[in-house]
């Protein structure tokens, strides 16, 4: 078996362990004779499967009684839609902070379905950097104000959350299960699963249950949350095998220690590369010190073509995608959860030598 480090933005890299563990099952899962691609979703081998990653979920955010847990498809994407579908009431209007092409997404989504408001715009900003959360100043009767914890393009991340009288919504995609939270700071927390939970094909979504009873009712059934709510997430088939993958995910993440042993992982890690790239003058961080992201670590080296050739050697030994976001240029080092530390390390390292050759 040979693996790659790979430093994708996501999909990204999962535990091997996992994925060993998923081959081993593919074909005859547990005994069943079958797949878990192949199984009813009713019955009562992937009922367990499916329990067990909700569960999962519950323990490691802490989650109190009254939040409850989905899982849905579309990505974050489709939440851009549904989260003011279901949350904004008749002639109603939100805050929206924005901080990077994804937060930006999220409010240009908004605007389709009612009146949004951005009440602070980092996106173009550089050195890249979040909105200074004490100068806010909210929009009386929003119906929520809405976020993203982490800015997978500009290499951004929230370090404190906004404190709003309404709920406080959260694109958590790029840093969800990654750092401790607390939940009861939120009315409603989305994140596609291929960075920090799994393949692609789900999406998490936590809400504050008074939240899903409230929502609009115009809003279709299918779209709005207390549907799948009410119905366990299983109102239609689900995507099962990556709801079996999110399962493995977090039980492993429950081995390691939960998501405070995951957060000194991702802290060590993130504070090597900032450290190594801090003590060159070759290489130089895009974010703002203070705003710096744990799970995707952005650069610039002197000139695009050094950028270019930085690429092409890293990935010639093993280090793959590290290409800048396509629409910024640069470095990103995406180092989400299951990324190895030896993987940083071996990027440290080809990095000293590369400023010691073209430097
Ligand atoms: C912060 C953030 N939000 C939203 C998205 C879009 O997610 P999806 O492709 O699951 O719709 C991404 C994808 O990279 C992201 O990083």
């Amino acid at each position: 078996m040979s693996r790659v480090y790979n430093f994708c933005a996501g999909p990204a890299a999962m535990p091997v362990d996992v994925l060993e563990e998923a081959q081993r099952d593919l074909v005859d899962y547990k005994g069943s004779g079958m797949s878990v691609m192949e199984m009813s979703h009713r019955g009562k081998e992937y009922d367990a499967i499916h329990n067990e990653a909700v569960e999962n979920i519950r323990k490691l955010l802490k989650l109190p009684e009254n939040y409850g847990v989905i899982f849905m498809t579309g990505g974050a994407t489709a939440q851009f839609t549904l989260v003011p579908m279901n949350l904004l009431g008749p002639g109603q209007g939100a805050d929206y902070i924005v901080a990077g092409s994804w937060g930006s997404k999220a409010a240009k989504e908004g605007k389709q379905v009612g009146a949004i408001n951005v009440i602070a715009n980092t996106e173009k900003d550089i050195p890249t950097r979040m909105p200074d959360l004490a100068t806010l100043k909210y929009t009386p009767g929003a119906a929520y104000v809405h976020c993203t914890s982490n800015e997978t393009i500009a290499g951004t991340q929230m370090k404190a959350f906004p404190q709003t009288a309404v709920p406080l919504v959260c694109d958590m995609s790029s840093d969800i299960l990654s750092r401790p939270i607390d939940v009861t700071q939120f009315g409603l927390i989305y994140a596609g699963a291929q960075k920090n939970l799994g393949p692609s094909g789900v999406t998490l979504v936590i809400i504050r249950k008074d939240l899903a009873e409230k929502a609009n009712e115009k809003c279709p059934g299918f779209f709005r949350y207390k549907t799948h709510l009410d119905e366990n997430s299983l109102h239609n088939t689900p995507p099962c095998f990556a709801i079996y993958m999110l399962t493995l995910c977090t039980r492993w993440l429950l081995k390691l220690g939960g998501v405070d042993g995951i957060a000194r992982i991702n802290r060590d890690k993130a504070g090597k590369l900032y450290a190594a790239l801090d003590a060159s003058k070759f290489y130089k961080a895009t974010a703002v010190k203070a705003d710096r992201s744990d799970m995707n670590i952005t650069f610039r080296l002197p000139t695009e073509a050094l950028e270019e050739q930085f690429v092409k050697d890293a990935s010639a030994k093993g280090m793959k995608q590290l290409k800048g976001h396509r629409s910024v240029g640069g470095i990103r080092a995406s180092i989400y959860n299951a990324f190895p530390v030896a993987g940083v390390e071996t990027l440290i390292a080809f990095m000293k030598d590369f400023e010691q050759k073209n430097g």
